[in-house]
């Protein structure tokens, strides 16, 4: 499994042990004078917290390396923490809560991370994400209802962020959308391009917030998150 965030190889810190003692005053032996030494131990100690703190970036969450070609962009650090914890409000106020999370990996990591309980399933089309086992469901948005019985009207909360912004791509991830949720209390949140805004509207009844979502790479379309839900005072509120 490829994952660039983790193992990562580094050389050790460690201050080198000094050598014994000479025995004798002819050894040549080069040493440092006590100023040179202190402004070593300086560097060390310097270096040492940079690859703390790399080290604590990486702790984030661990995800695989993106795949362009199938349209992989990862969520940057703060919207992924930002979806993750309004998706852990919802749950906060349900009976018996369950996400899911369609093609939106990044997301799944981090309600993860953040909760390991919360009941959640990752559906989405790169077998990379099978590490999560019974939570990863193989998934192509071409086929959208060709997933097991057991998943149909369970969640009572559904992620999504479709891989194309295709009208075809939103009407087939919509035909998921509804096959996964459940008939009673439900929200939908809808993560893709501003150029989805009517479609989304009409498809789903979803509106824009007043969050934008970023990814770790800058791409050229405008992102939005839309809801079946307002909001509030929570994502920036629903947008007029
Ligand atoms: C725009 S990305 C969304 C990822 C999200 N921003 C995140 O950080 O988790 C679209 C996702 O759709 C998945 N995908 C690509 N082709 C797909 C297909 N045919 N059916 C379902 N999902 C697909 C990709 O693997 C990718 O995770």
């Amino acid at each position: 499994m490829e994952n660039p965030r983790v193992n990562l190889e580094r050389p050790s810190n460690d201050v080198p042990a000094p050598r014994d003692a000479p025995e004798d005053d002819d050894n040549d032996t080069p040493m440092l004078s006590s100023q040179a030494l202190e402004a070593l131990k300086v560097f060390l100690s310097e270096q040492n917290r940079e690859i703390k703190s790399g080290e604590d970036a990486a702790e984030e969450v661990a995800l695989v390396a993106e795949d362009w070609r199938l349209s992989q962009f990862w969520y940057d650090h703060s919207t992924a923490e930002t979806i993750a914890t309004e998706v852990l409000t919802i749950c906060q106020n349900l009976p018996s809560p369950s996400v899911a999370c369609i093609a939106c990996p990044t997301l799944y990591a981090y309600l993860k991370k953040i909760d390991p309980q919360v009941p959640a399933q990752l559906l989405e089309y790169d077998q990379r994400f099978e590490q999560y086992g019974s939570e990863f469901t193989i998934y192509d948005y071409n086929q959208p209802e060709d997933l097991p019985l057991s998943l149909k009207h369970t969640f009572p909360i559904v992620v999504a962020d479709p891989p194309y912004l295709s009208k075809e791509c939103l009407e087939k991830v919509t035909e998921t959308i509804k096959f996964l949720l459940r008939p009673k209390e439900s929200y939908i949140l809808l993560l893709t391009g501003e150029v989805q805004k009517d479609r989304s509207a009409e498809l789903l009844g979803l509106r824009p917030c007043g969050f934008r979502p970023q990814h770790s790479r800058k791409l050229g379309n405008e992102f939005r998150l839309f809801t079946s839900y307002d909001p509030e005072t929570r994502l920036g509120g629903w947008e007029e």
